[in-house]
């Protein structure tokens, strides 16, 4: 079966590499791609906010499944659009990608089915907000209601923040994203992020990661799309995965079915484990990134499989295996991220890196530019170690790294720093 890959991330990568391994796949290719990609499968150039594109692509291509990696083209309805024409689409339609594409949307499925998430309020008026504000104190956390490129978020440690951030989100910071905004009780707690493979009625659980959101040593600085990520995560203990499972996923599946809008794809939940137990920030409806870049390389089963089990509604009769390996990547990022990279420097000594055993190299933001490779975005090249521990992994993804000369990058040196912290951990 030929297969088109929709993305051009560090997680797209990790895809295209996963499903080009499968016996299923005849041709793969990914659109638009990244360097990285191309040694996959076939890169295409297409405008993919162009669904009557991709449908035509698909025909003269002979695709029987497309893959959609990112949020933004299952928000705009690629799923339905390509579902219309009789295409195999992984990812969720319009409707059920809502669950990310609308926090107020996300809020009051929450509120209806009695799933732990921080207490909120939505406005479209400020000056209903700023009283809200004046009312609750600080720390609070505002939010743009739609998609704002990962920036839609602020999570204010005095009024005077909360303050500013309604005024620039209801101002129009973010066009009709942030013509609505909710504002939420600020959780307390660690991190987490859950992945479940969905088809609609069932959910299956993936294995557990966690990334690094702040952009400095110690988890300090500015959010970020992520800095490294590494799998399992220890905290997420299987109890702890049964009752996310229990008081979060299931509900929401339901609630989505009953709603006439299904749930089909990649459900990340991104948990706060709080005193009280999980609570729910925020849905996906994609891999995680990084996290994807960590449990691929950990999955055992046919992905492309899974995949067609989810697209067809049968994943009740699938298990995903999983190798007992730790994975562990550093996201190698261009200088000034998470403000303006830069740009256009000439990285070498990939194939150096990825040429060490039990290393794997995904591209993220990188371009050829005159015959070399150059950093071209924020994160730019995912270094994966594999290994019995998470030190063992970590050794091995930062050997890779230190291969890699890039005068414009930089990374974090202390990814999974909490999980070797963790004497539980192997
Ligand atoms: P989001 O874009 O919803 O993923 O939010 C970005 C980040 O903001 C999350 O990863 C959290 O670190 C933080 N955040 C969002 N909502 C809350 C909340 N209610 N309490 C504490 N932190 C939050
Ligand atoms: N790593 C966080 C995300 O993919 O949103």
């Amino acid at each position: 079966m030929n297969i088109l890959l929709i993305g051009s991330g560090g997680r797209e990568h990790a895809l295209a590499w996963a499903i080009s391994a499968s016996p299923l796949c005849d041709i793969l290719f990914i659109a638009p791609g990244n360097p990285g990609t191309a040694r996959c499968g076939a890169n295409v150039a297409m405008d993919i906010t162009r669904h009557a594109d991709i449908v035509e692509f698909c025909f003269t291509h002979d695709v029987g499944l497309v893959v959609i990696g990112p949020d933004a083209p299952a928000v705009a309805g690629l799923a339905d659009d390509l579902g219309e024409a009789g295409i195999k689409t992984f990812g969720p339609s319009r409707l059920a990608a809502q669950l990310e594409g609308s926090k107020a949307f996300n809020k009051e499925l929450c509120a209806e089915c009695g799933i732990p998430t921080a207490a909120f309020a939505r406005f479209t008026d400020a000056h209903a907000a700023h009283a809200y504000v004046t009312r609750k104190g600080a720390p609070i956390v505002i939010k743009a209601d739609g998609l704002a490129l990962g920036k839609g978020v602020v999570v204010a440690q005095c009024v005077e923040e909360a303050h500013a951030a309604i005024d620039s989100m209801l101002g129009g910071q973010f066009g009709a994203a942030s013509r609505e905004i909710v504002i939420e009780e600020c959780l307390v707690g660690e991190e987490v992020s859950f992945f479940a493979l969905c088809d609609g009625k069932t959910a299956i659980p993936l294995a557990s990661a966690q990334d690094h959101k702040r952009v400095g040593d110690g988890d300090v600085g500015p959010n970020t799309g992520g800095m490294g990520a590494y799998s399992p995560a220890p905290m997420l203990t299987p109890a702890l995965q049964a009752r996310v499972m229990a008081e979060i996923i299931a509900p929401t599946m339901a609630s989505m079915a009953d709603r006439g809008m299904p749930f089909r794809g990649i459900l990340y939940a991104g948990l706060m484990l709080t005193a009280e137990g999980p609570k729910l920030i925020e849905y996906n409806v994609r891999f995680g990134d990084p996290e994807c870049q960590v449990l691929l390389p950990r999955l055992r089963s046919d992905l492309v499989v899974a995949m067609l089990a989810a697209c067809d509604g049968l994943l009740a009769n699938v298990t995903l295996r999983w190798s007992d390996a730790v994975a562990l990547t550093v996201v190698l990022c261009g200088r000034g991220y998470p403000g303006t990279p830069a740009r256009g420097g000439v990285i070498a000594g990939v194939d150096e890196a990825e040429s060490l055993p039990d290393v794997l190299v995904f591209h993220a933001g990188t371009a050829h530019k005159d015959g070399q490779l150059v950093g071209n975005g924020g994160r730019v090249l995912n270094l994966v170690g594999l290994g019995a521990t998470v030190a063992e992994a970590r050794e091995r993804a930062y050997a890779a790294v230190d291969m890699i000369q890039w005068d414009d990058g930089f990374c974090r040196r202390d990814i999974g720093w909490r999980a070797l912290k963790d004497r539980s951990v192997p």
